[in-house]
């Protein structure tokens, strides 16, 4: 049984991670009645430099990725045609039984969409391989995002959908999909952040940054909140008006880091005192500054689903998540932009007064195996049909 992985984007990696360890966790066990899974991995190349890319495979000890398509970064368009004509032919030629995307980046729709309209030659077998979404149905209703077209048009072509939270259902079933498709897995983020805990305390990043405790860590990359220069400037002033409350670490996200220089605000916040900005850093550093911190601030979607689990209050500056269970369960706060909200809901974290939130249902740290078990099953099924 051969199942081929996408993986394109930094958030990308922590999944797959998650995914390769359960496919060998399977090989290993090796039992008479099952099946040897093929695992081969395929880097888009949307994310490409060391601290962003390669890095997180080294420290997540995923395998090396057998075919890089070195798509890199360009618009939307330009990006995902890239990624399509380079993916065409390597599906092609490997001939999955399975084409597993996670996610919502432009990698994730760019190769489903191949492998929704590929006709493997021959007449020998399956004619395409089965589209498998891992993190389907979260949407956020907000269509000018891109991540949300990704997610919706991801959906309707995939074959097998693995929700992370019930929410993904009642979504996916008001669209139509079938509900024998739908599978509740759980998180495979959560099982890497699980697999990795106890390695982060072996992360020399306070050292290194001669941390003072007790810190607030941010996030900032969502274009809605980094390419227009009024919107930035706002955050960037709020930010400044936070650090007067709590000193502030900032892994500055490539794209945030373009436009700081650009619209002439990166030198406001590198003399602020009490804001450390560093580069993107590693899994198990960031994991590490997240775990220690009391305050997250954020606009990232993942991140609101490690702090749930870490039970570290967390302001989303947004106006809407996909991930409402980390709202209704977790610690996120769902604020917004508006810095007067945001300083509000801040200063009752800082008071001790935040949510305290619960784990949701199946972030057990078994996704993976739940997914890579109902592959398996599929697979045999349909060989079963076949003889
Ligand atoms: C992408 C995903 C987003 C995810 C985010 C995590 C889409 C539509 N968006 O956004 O869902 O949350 O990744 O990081 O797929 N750049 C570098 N080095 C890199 C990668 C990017 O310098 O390794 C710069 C490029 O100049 C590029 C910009 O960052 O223009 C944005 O990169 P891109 O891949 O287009 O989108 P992200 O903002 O990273």
């Amino acid at each position: 049984m051969k199942i081929m992985s996408i993986a394109g984007a930094r958030p990308n990696f922590i999944k797959l991670a998650a995914l390769s360890r359960a496919v060998d966790d399977h090989n290993r066990q090796n039992r008479v009645d099952s099946v040897h899974i093929d695992h081969i991995i395929v880097h888009t190349g949307q994310h490409y430099d060391r601290k962003m890319s390669r890095q997180f495979f080294e420290e997540l000890d995923i395998p090396k990725p057998d075919i890089n398509l070195e798509a890199g970064s360009s618009s939307h368009a330009v990006q995902t045609a890239t990624i399509m004509q380079r993916f065409e032919p390597v599906l092609l030629e490997q001939r999955p039984d399975f084409l597993v995307v996670v996610g919502d980046v432009n990698s994730t729709i760019a190769c489903s969409l191949v492998a929704a309209k590929i006709v493997y030659p021959g007449n020998s077998g399956r004619t395409r391989p089965v589209i498998v979404h891992v993190e389907a149905g979260l949407r956020s209703f907000d269509r000018s995002m891109p991540e949300e077209i990704n997610r919706f048009l991801t959906d309707r072509i995939s074959d097998l959908l693995f929700i992370t939270e019930q929410s993904g259902r009642n979504n996916l079933l008001r669209e139509g999909i079938a509900e024998e498709k739908i599978h509740f897995a759980g998180n495979v983020m959560i099982d890497t952040l699980q697999q990795h805990l106890k390695q982060t305390e072996k992360s020399t990043i306070g050292k290194q940054l001669q941390l003072n405790y007790p810190y607030g860590l941010v996030t900032l990359h969502r274009p809605s909140n980094v390419d227009v220069p009024a919107m930035l400037e706002s955050l960037i002033s709020c930010l400044l008006d936070i650090s007067r409350r709590r000193q502030l670490i900032f892994p500055v996200h490539p794209r945030t880091l373009n436009n700081l220089l650009r619209f002439g605000l990166h030198e406001r916040l590198e003399q602020a005192d009490n804001i450390m900005l560093t580069p993107p850093l590693s899994y198990l550093d960031f994991l590490y500054l997240v775990r220690h911190a009391d305050l997250m601030i954020t606009d990232s979607g993942g991140i609101q689903e490690e702090t749930t689990v870490l039970g570290i209050p967390c302001v989303t500056l947004r106006e809407n998540t996909e991930r409402p269970v980390t709202v209704e369960k977790g610690t996120n706060y769902l604020i917004g932009t508006d810095p007067e909200k945001i300083i509000k809901t801040i200063d009752l974290i800082l008071s001790g007064k935040g949510k305290k939130g619960s784990v949701p249902e199946y972030w057990d740290g078994r996704a993976g195996s739940r997914i890579i078990a109902t592959l398996v099953q599929t697979f045999q099924q349909a060989q079963n049909k076949v003889s």
